[in-house]
C-alpha cells in the first residue's frame, strides 16, 4: 500500500526521552485516549450504516489489544521497541502534507502525542490490563491468512506437550498461530533471559512447526544461522539487535515462506542483498543500522518490488 516512508523523527533521544528520565507511559491514560479521539472512527469493528458494511481502514483496528497487536492490511503496525520500524508510527511521524499521513485528515498529531507514541513503542508497547473490544479477532497475536497458514500446517503434526513444556521452563513462549493450528510462534519475553546458540539448538526439536520466531536482542551469533535456516515454515523472524552477520544469510535465504525479515541493528552489508532477493514472498525487510547502504537497498526495492525495505 505505502510505497517508500519518510525518515521518521528521531526525536526520542534527542529530547532526553529515555525510560530512566520519564516514568513509564501508560497506555491507558496516555496513548488510548488519543486513539480514540484522532483514530477509532476510521479503524474499529466492521459495522452497519444506512444498510452498508463499513470495514474498518487499512484492514486495521484500534479499538482492541488483539486487534492492534493483529495489524492491517500491511501486517504488523506495532514491533514492541522498535518505533522506527512501527507502521503506526511511521505514519503519524509523517510531514503534515504527505498523502499516507495518519489520521488523514484535521491532522495531525501534536508533536508531544507523537512523542507519546513513540515512546510506549520503545517503551515494549505495554498496554497494561486494558483489552478493549475482543469481538471477532482470534486469539492469537498475528494470525495468517487462513490459507496459507492451512497450506503451510499441511503435514505438521502437534508438537509434543512434554518438548514444549522443556522449552517453555527454558525462557521460550509458544503460542498456535491459530487455534488449532499446529504451527507455533516462539519468541522470548522475559526481560532478564537473553537467548543464546544453545535455546535455538533446542528448538530443533519442533523446528517443523515454527512459523513465527522472534530472537531480537538475543546472544545469538551466527552459529544458529544453520538451524534457524532449517525452520522452513518460517514466515516471520526477528533477528534485530543480534550478532547476525552476511555469514547467516546463505541459510536464511533457504526460508521461502518467509514474509518478514528484521535485520536492523545487525552488521548484515550489501554483501546480503542479492541472497535476500532470492526470498520472493517477503513483504517487509528492515535494514535500520546495518551495513546496507541506500544504493543496496534501492536495488533490492527493484528486485522485489512487493516488498517494504526499511532503512530507517
Ligand atoms: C478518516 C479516516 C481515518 C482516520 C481518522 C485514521 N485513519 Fe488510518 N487509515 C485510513 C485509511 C483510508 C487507511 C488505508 C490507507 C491505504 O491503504 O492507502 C489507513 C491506514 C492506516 C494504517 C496502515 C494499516 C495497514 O496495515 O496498511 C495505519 C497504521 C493507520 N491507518 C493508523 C492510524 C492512526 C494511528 C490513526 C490516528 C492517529 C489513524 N490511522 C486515523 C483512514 C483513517
Amino acid at each position: 500500500m505505502i510505497g517508500r516512508l519518510i525518515a521518521p523523527i528521531a526525536a526520542l533521544a534527542a529530547l532526553g526521552l529515555t525510560a530512566s528520565v520519564h516514568a513509564e507511559i501508560n497506555f491507558e491514560s496516555q496513548i488510548l485516549p488519543i486513539l480514540k479521539s484522532e483514530c477509532i472512527d476510521c479503524h474499529r469493528a466492521p459495522y452497519e450504516e444506512n444498510g452498508q458494511k463499513k470495514q474498518p481502514k487499512g484492514g486495521l483496528r484500534l479499538d482492541g489489544r488483539l486487534a492492534i497487536e493483529q495489524g492491517g492490511s500491511s501486517g504488523d503496525v506495532i514491533v514492541p521497541g522498535d518505533p522506527e520500524g512501527s507502521l503506526l508510527y511511521e505514519l503519524i511521524a509523517l510531514p503534515e502534507n504527505h498523502d499516507d499521513i495518519m489520521p488523514p485528515k484535521g491532522g495531525p498529531l501534536t508533536k508531544n502525542q507523537i512523542l507519546a507514541i513513540g515512546m510506549w513503542i520503545k517503551e515494549g508497547a505495554n498496554f497494561g490490563n486494558w483489552k478493549g473490544n475482543e469481538e471477532g479477532v482470534s486469539l492469537t497475536k498475528r494470525e495468517m491468512a487462513p490459507s496459507a497458514a492451512d497450506n503451510l500446517a499441511k503435514g505438521a503434526t502437534e508438537a509434543g506437550k512434554d518438548v514444549l513444556d522443556t522449552l517453555a521452563k527454558e525462557g521460550a513462549t509458544i503460542t498456535p498461530v491459530a487455534p488449532g493450528n499446529p504451527l507455533l510462534r516462539v519468541e522470548y519475553l522475559s526481560g532478564e533471559m537473553r537467548p543464546e546458540d544453545a535455546h535455538v539448538s533446542q528448538l530443533a526439536s519442533i523446528g517443523s512447526n515454527i512459523t513465527e520466531l522472534v530472537l531480537s536482542k538475543a546472544a545469538i551469533t551466527d552459529q544458529s544461522a544453520k538451524i534457524i535456516g532449517s525452520f522452513s515454515k518460517l514466515t516471520y523472524l526477528d533477528l534485530h539487535n543480534t550478532q547476525i552477520t552476511d555469514a547467516s544469510i546463505d541459510a536464511i535465504a533457504q526460508l521461502q515462506h518467509l514474509e518478514y525479515l528484521n535485520l536492523y541493528g545487525t552488521s548484515v552489508s550489501d554483501a546480503s542483498l542479492p541472497k535476500i532477493a532470492q526470498l520472493r514472498n517477503l513483504k517487509s525487510v528492515y535494514f535500520w543500522q546495518t551495513s546496507v547502504t541506500d544504493g543496496g537497498a534501492e536495488k533490492l526495492r527493484q528486485a522485489l518490488p512487493d516488498a517494504r525495505v526499511v532503512m530507517e
